[in-house]
């Protein structure tokens, strides 16, 4: 009998200079699945020669691109929460991601599997007294929520076959969480750990499961309310 061939998956990975997104790049190349790495700035600061060290460009399973978010050519604590700052959550994590989406599926591109990098953060049932100052992030998050599951209903009556999913990553020890806090960060992964058990999340998930929430676990978000 032949052995099955099968076709590289292809996945775009938008903020992939660093962390959990980077993680995401590197465990994608490396199981041969076609990657397209978004980073803010392809030509400064990123240091992309570990994914260009396994020998991808020959295969042209990579492409490097650039988009921020924040930018549409492109593609302190809670009491001192400022405007600035508080539009700065709402940006980098709803309306960007959103519009940035939103193209995607203007592009005329088919997508199977749409998936935004949520938090626990931005559950509207489990609230943690204790995460004073996370409450601009935590509404971006839970906005986010809302808009990637009205965008699911939304594709669903359209007849979009696009899975469009949810997913806390954990506690991950990037950047974002090297920061001071004043309780204990319990449970951190690695980018590797969360990241390989996000992939698995990912791809047991179909068109009857858009607009739902998952942990990088694989178990539903069950504090919040799903659509059915
Ligand atoms: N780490 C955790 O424990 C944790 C827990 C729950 C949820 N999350 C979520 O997981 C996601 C990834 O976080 P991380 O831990 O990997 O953080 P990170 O290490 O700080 O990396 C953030 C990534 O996002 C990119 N980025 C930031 N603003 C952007 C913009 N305007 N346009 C395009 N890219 C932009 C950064 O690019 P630059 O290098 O250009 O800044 C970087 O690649 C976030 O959505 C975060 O909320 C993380």
């Amino acid at each position: 009998m032949p052995s099955e061939i099968t076709e590289p998956k292809t996945w775009l990975i938008v903020g992939a200079s660093r962390g959990i997104g980077h993680e995401f790049v590197r465990q994608l190349l490396n199981r041969g699945d076609r990657v397209y790495a978004t980073v803010r700035n392809s030509n400064s600061k990123h240091d992309v020669s570990f994914w260009t060290a396994q020998n991808v460009d020959d295969a042209g399973l990579l492409k490097v691109l650039d988009c921020d978010v924040l930018s549409e050519a492109s593609i302190a604590r809670a009491t001192e929460l400022s405007y600035d700052n508080f539009a700065f959550h709402l940006h980098t994590n709803t309306i960007g991601p959103i519009i940035c989406a939103q193209r995607l599926l203007k592009s005329g591109i088919s997508i199977g599997t749409m998936t935004f990098i949520s938090s626990d953060s931005g559950s509207v049932q489990l609230f943690r007294e204790m995460e004073d100052g996370f409450a601009a992030y935590g509404a971006s998050k839970a906005a986010l929520n809302q808009m990637a599951r009205h965008l699911a209903a939304e594709l669903k009556r359209k007849g979009d076959s696009t899975t469009v999913l949810l997913l806390h990553p954990g506690e991950v020890k990037t950047d974002m969480a090297n920061v001071d806090v004043a309780w204990e960060v319990e449970g951190q992964m690695t980018p590797e750990e969360s990241v390989s058990a996000c992939v698995k999340t990912i791809e047991s998930k179909g068109p009857g499961d858009s607009g739902t929430f998952w942990t990088w676990e694989n178990k539903v978000w069950e504090s919040d309310v799903v659509l059915g």
